[in-house]
């Protein structure tokens, strides 16, 4: 798929076909997602994917502050993938003290980068997907089993789409960019 037409048409999924998504699929769009760059290639992102029904049913019924919209994408998706970050490793070094005066926001910045080059490979692959940002973190830990030292950076349900929604109007160029 062409870089520029990929980044263009992908669009958030929430409504899923009933096909199954296999690990073997989720271990090739991370196989992708791994060149994704991030803060000294520390590398900081995990993928946990969750297969299991009754986690994911906990997850969709309980864990997003009761927003409708994420309960529905992840029920209706085959497969649910937690974005998670080691705590400690982007902005930070070796010996633990902060690298900028940013704190932990290159955590979240790598997670970022992470979560579009996740939904980029998955779109070349003929998946769907949307990130989610909206549920209880400590429920998702609790609820997934999440390892210590770990934030949940992101919630992103996959399948095969069965919608094609319109791009959101985007804001013009002009808009965006300034120049001095
Ligand atoms: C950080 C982040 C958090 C988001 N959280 C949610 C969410 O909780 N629920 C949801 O339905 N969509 C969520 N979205 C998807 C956005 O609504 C979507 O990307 C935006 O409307 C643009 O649509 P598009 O992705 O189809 O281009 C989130 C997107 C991002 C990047």
């Amino acid at each position: 798929m062409e870089l520029i037409e990929g980044i263009k048409g992908r669009r958030s999924i929430r409504k899923f076909t009933d096909q199954e998504v296999t690990r073997e699929l989720i271990e090739e769009i991370v196989e992708t997602a791994r060149f994704a760059p991030s803060w000294k290639n520390s590398q900081s992102v995990r993928y946990m994917l969750i297969l299991d029904k009754e986690i994911k049913d906990k997850i969709a019924n309980e864990c997003v502050m009761d927003f409708e919209w994420n309960t529905k994408s992840i029920n209706n998706a085959p497969a649910l993938v937690l974005l998670l970050t080691v705590d400690k490793r982007a902005g930070y070094e070796r010996d633990g003290s902060e690298s900028t005066s940013k704190g932990e926001h290159w955590q979240s910045f790598d997670a970022g980068i992470a979560s579009e080059a996740f939904s980029l490979a998955a779109y070349a692959k003929g998946l769907g997907s949307v990130i989610l940002g909206i549920y209880d973190e400590a429920k998702v830990i609790e609820a997934a089993g999440v390892p210590e030292g770990q934030k949940v950076s992101a919630l992103i349900p996959v399948g095969y789409p069965a919608e094609e929604p319109q791009a959101p109007k985007r804001k013009e160029v002009a808009d965006l960019l300034t120049v001095k």
